[in-house]
């Protein structure tokens, strides 16, 4: 199966070639018919820093002429020292045990991996168990996926997943029924409570979230309170918490780590994508140190990890990211930027019937569109409007991120826009404008072929 014939972020139908990407400068990608293209979001909020800047390039060409890997049972080295030392330095003060991995996917699974290592050091062997969110996603590993809720990502795999049970989506725009916006984070700490006891405490390992939801939910910040009244449960039934960060964290929403806008620490953290910016595969996986003691006590050493783990040639591509976010002080830019960027975004969408929802935190912003803003029903999922909007924005000459079912898992159209932390506001504006452009071409090119269905 050739990548074109399974379709693309944006939706290119099955079968419908995709451009050939050529190269790339800053926020621009060109294709190979020379084609430009603004990119907010032309993978799912990788490119923090946007495409072949030279420093990230020229540390990893150095990198190379030295050597490519280490592996990591036969060598330590700097760049591996030095990104730990960044990330940890990042994450204080707890989160101070690391492990580099080749994605978001792998992080995760090292995660849920550490977390029952630990409960077995401990002697509980019977916490197999894990809890996660409706409408999230972890990634394609099998034990990730288990913990995911994409419905059609999961539905051949079913039968053969680890044990999880899911708790509500936590969001604002589309709480549970009968729920109202100032009782949502009380409704779902009290509702993982439940489930904990439901399942009998000592049969979980962890409770796994994206403290802002990515692709499954189109950018969903959980309301104040939330994260801390998560914490509290946790700890009240032995349960570890883990935080999935793969899209939201490594300065995305403002801060290094998303928790960190919440005050509260998680026992174990996954990042990956703005890790690396895209420069090369690159994830990691972060815990505390009284999880590393739990497994050392007991004799072992931590159970994860591949040949490519702590990869030399990735992490000396993760330390020149991460040295320049620093440097250039680009987290802070994103804190101060993002609510301006939501801002110019509300201003041009507003107008638009078919927005419901504009939302997010820093530079990563999700747009949810409705078939009614009044009751907020969704589009017939049938007409692929945030597949569309993709297109008619990459036709436009704009990259954003389209993602569908994250009303019930197959209704839902929202699109994702986070564009590199070193946007400059005018560019931002241009994405903005250009954005709001395509959404209508989208939703006019809909509305013409509902009209035509209904004549014919
Ligand atoms: C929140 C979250 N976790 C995990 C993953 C999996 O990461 P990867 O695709 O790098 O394996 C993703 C990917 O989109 C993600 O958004």
């Amino acid at each position: 199966m050739t990548n074109a014939s399974i379709g693309s972020a944006w939706g290119a139908p099955a079968g419908e070639a995709l451009p050939k990407v050529a190269y790339g400068k800053g926020i621009h990608v060109y294709d190979a018919a020379g084609k430009r293209y603004i990119d907010a979001s032309g993978g799912p909020a990788v490119y923090c820093l946007g495409h072949a800047n030279e420093e990230v390039n020229a540390a990893i060409a150095q990198q190379l002429a030295r050597i490519a890997h280490g592996y990591r049972y036969t060598f330590t080295s700097d760049p591996l020292e030095q990104l730990r030392d960044l990330v940890v330095a990042a994450c204080a003060p707890k989160l101070d045990q690391v492990i580099f991995l080749s994605g978001g996917s792998e992080a995760v699974e090292s995660a849920l991996k550490i977390a029952l290592q630990y409960h077995s050091a401990r002697g509980q062997m019977s916490r197999r168990r894990f809890i996660a969110r409706r409408r999230s996603w972890h990634g394609n590993t099998l034990g990730a996926l288990s913990v995911s809720d994409f419905l059609d990502r999961r539905a051949p795999f079913e039968g053969a997943l680890l044990e999880a049970s899911f708790v509500s989506a936590v969001n604002e725009y589309r709480p549970p029924a009968g729920v109202g916006s100032a009782q949502l984070s009380q409704y779902c700490v009290a509702e993982l409570e439940e489930e904990i006891l439901r399942q009998g405490s000592d049969s979980i390992a962890a409770f796994i979230f994206e403290p802002v939801v990515g692709a499954a939910g189109g950018v969903v910040p959980a309301p104040a309170g939330y994260a801390a009244g998560i914490r509290e449960v946790c700890d009240r039934h032995g349960v570890l918490l883990i935080a999935d960060e793969v899209m939201c964290g490594s300065g995305r929403c403002g801060t290094w780590r998303a928790l960190e806008h919440d005050s509260v620490i998680p026992d174990i953290m996954a990042v990956a994508k703005g890790l690396g910016g895209g420069y090369l595969p690159l994830g990691a996986t972060l815990y505390q140190r009284f999880v590393a003691d739990a497994i050392l006590a007991y004799g072992g050493r931590v159970l994860t990890g591949h040949t490519f783990t702590g990869h030399t040639t990735a992490c000396a591509a993760g330390v020149a990211v991460q040295t320049i976010i620093k440097r250039d002080r680009l987290i802070e830019r994103v804190r101060a930027d993002g609510p301006v960027f939501l801002r110019m975004l509300r201003e041009v969408l507003k107008p638009i019937e078919a927005v419901g929802d504009i939302r997010g935190r820093g530079f990563f912003v999700g747009i949810e569109f409705v078939a009614n803003r009044a009751t907020r029903q969704p589009f017939d999922p049938a007409a692929q409007l945030a597949h569309r909007i993709g297109r008619a924005a990459a036709h436009d000459g704009l990259l954003c991120y389209p993602s569908m079912g994250n009303v019930d898992g197959i209704c839902g159209d929202t699109v994702i826009l986070a564009p590199p932390y070193n946007t400059p506001l005018d560019q931002l504006r241009e994405i903005a404008e250009l954005f709001a452009h395509s959404v209508r071409r989208a939703a006019d090119e809909l509305d013409t072929s509902a009209a035509t269905q209904s004549k014919s």
